[in-house]
């Protein structure tokens, strides 16, 4: 089962997010995200390791995925999919009612990962994301958090 994720872990935590990101969130950006409210977080793996972990931030009736990520290693092995359930689980249990997220068109691996959780894309921002010199658009996308969906 996914761990929620408690202060200890940011460093940690941080060092994981750098090798999955090209603009890696540091101990302090990780750590002030974590103190606000309605952000909550899972990890997967050991504590002094960890293997993968998401983040989201519940408001107004919906949540949102801040960031997900997995070691590069180990992907492909089911633990995105496992922490993207653990979130929406609990943002389900915790009134939400839809859960967003946005991603880059140039990223096929999370958009298949999301397509196939059930995700539908509901709005285009376009050059959201830096690429070297230029930009690629981000993609809103919406899950429908109804109780009678299965996130088993
Ligand atoms: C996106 C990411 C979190 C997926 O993590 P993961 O643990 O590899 O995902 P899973 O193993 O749970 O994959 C579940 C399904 O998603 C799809 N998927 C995941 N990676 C894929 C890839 N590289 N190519 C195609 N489909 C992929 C597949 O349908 C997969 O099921 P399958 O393996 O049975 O075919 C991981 O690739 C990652 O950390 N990427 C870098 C950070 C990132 O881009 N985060 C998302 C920002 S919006």
């Amino acid at each position: 089962m996914p761990r929620a994720i408690g202060k200890s872990s940011v460093p940690q935590l941080a060092r994981l997010h750098a090798l999955c990101f090209e603009e890696a969130w540091g101990e302090a950006a990780i750590a002030g995200l974590l103190a606000m409210p309605g952000v909550f977080g899972f990890m997967w793996g050991p504590e002094a390791a960890p293997e993968g972990f998401v983040l989201a931030r519940l408001g107004g009736g919906e949540a949102e995925i801040l960031t997900i990520c997995v070691a590069p290693a180990l992907r492909r092995a089911g633990t995105g999919r496992l922490l993207l359930q653990a979130a929406a689980a609990y943002a389900l249990a915790s009134g939400a009612d839809a859960l967003f997220l946005e991603v880059a068109e140039d990223n096929p691996a999370a958009l298949r990962l999301y397509e196939r959780f059930g995700f539908t894309s509901v709005g285009i921002r376009p050059a959201y994301y830096a690429r070297g010199t230029s930009r690629v658009a981000a993609r809103t996308l919406r899950l429908d958090l109804s109780p009678s969906i299965a996130l088993s």
